[in-house]
């Protein structure tokens, strides 16, 4: 079956920030690769050859990376708004491309869903909207759903407060939806789709089913996730398709320059142009990005490094993410830190 999908990658991305002061959060790199990438990746094995990517906050570099182009295969439009519309809004301002069930994510999620599985659910329910869930002990900070055992949707909570959540499945951000639904939204106007929409679908009778996931998700919506993705990808809960992480090893890309004095102890990703001085410690859980220079007596664990960071001698990151295009002067000890041109703040 050929599908069309939507991505909805506006956001603000304020709960990341500084790692969004220069890329939105869709565009966040995951063991070297954009988020969005790799979700677009994902696509292939269900069948996808269009997308629509909505766009608002840094919209140019969503625009520059990928559009108006193709990839592997599938077409790939942008649409940017002037001014946010809401998650809602965003998927109406879409609207024209879409004539047949197609699929929405939000642009934060990382996550190895069975896609196809997910479509085959919602037309064996012949559902107007299905939204894939997963379970999670602490729900607040998403939209809890209330299903019944048919698994069709009773009620939505978005950001239930504590104590008031009535299940702990939760809203995962990822919608197949039948078109005649956007009929339902109005257009021009901000709108949530969690808080006004969905709700509004239920009340209006339209059939909404559940698709319980069983398999890795995590939206890197904060510091502290967008580290537990790698740490899951670096011990094989999440799998993304170009490396088996499983195992504590170093991957390596072209043109690593490594001092022989260097001890690794991995698991340890390096991208490509790197050039390391004599005596460093590296790993394990470190990802070491493109073009990254650093001086002698390296030392980083359990850290992320973006693009073209560079750093003098005796330089050392413990539990960091460094964006790209930092310079670190000798002897800059960063522990629990996030560093970005502009400025560093501590991990929390
Ligand atoms: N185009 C566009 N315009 N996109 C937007 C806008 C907008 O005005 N506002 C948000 N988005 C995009 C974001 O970029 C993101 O990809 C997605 O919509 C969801 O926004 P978030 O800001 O990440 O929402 P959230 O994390 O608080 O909650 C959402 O995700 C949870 C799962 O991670 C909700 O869908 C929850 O119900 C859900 O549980
Ligand atoms: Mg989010």
């Amino acid at each position: 079956m050929i599908l069309k999908a939507l991505f909805l990658a506006g956001g603000m991305g304020t709960r990341l920030r500084p790692l969004t002061n220069h890329v939105p959060k869709p565009m966040v790199p995951i063991m070297g690769i954009p988020l969005l990438e790799r979700s677009i990746g994902e696509l292939k094995q269900c069948g996808v050859d269009e997308i629509v990517l909505s766009t608002c906050y840094q919209a140019h570099v969503i625009e520059q990376h990928f559009g108006p182009d193709s990839r592997n295969g599938i077409k790939i439009h942008c649409v940017c708004e002037e001014k946010p519309l809401g998650t809602g809004g965003a998927i109406k301002n879409c609207e024209k491309y879409f004539d047949d069930t197609f699929l929405v994510f939000n642009s934060d999620i990382l996550c190895n869903f069975d896609l196809k599985a997910l479509v085959a659910f919602h037309k064996r329910k012949k559902a107007d909207v299905t939204i894939a869930s997963i379970e999670i002990q602490d729900p607040q900070n998403y939209g809890v759903i209330e299903f019944d055992p048919e698994d069709t949707i009773l009620s939505f909570t978005e950001k239930p407060k504590p104590g008031e959540e009535k299940s702990h499945n939760i809203n995962a951000g990822i919608y197949v939806f039948e078109p005649r639904v956007l009929d339902a939204i109005p257009a021009g106007k901000k709108v949530s789709i969690e808080r006004d929409i969905f709700p509004m679908l239920l009340k209006e009778g339209y059939r909404m089913a559940v698709y319980r996931g069983n398999s890795y998700w995590i939206d890197i919506g904060t510091p502290k996730k967008y580290m537990q993705a790698h740490t899951d990808i670096f011990e094989g809960s999440c799998h993304v398709p170009e490396n088996d992480f499983k195992s504590a090893q170093i991957y390596g890309r072209e043109n690593v320059d490594l001092d022989p004095t260097a001890k690794i102890t991995g698991p340890v990703w390096f991208g490509k142009n790197v050039h390391i001085g004599a005596n460093a410690v590296i790993g394990p859980n470190v990802v070491i990005g493109d073009g990254f220079e650093a001086g002698r007596g390296l030392e980083v664990r359990n850290s992320v490094i973006w693009k073209n960071v560079t750093a003098g001698s005796g330089v050392s990151f413990d539990h960091s993410v460094v964006t790209s295009g930092c310079k670190l002067d000798s002897g800059v000890q960063c522990q629990n830190m996030i560093y970005s041109p502009e400025c560093k703040l501590p991990f929390t």
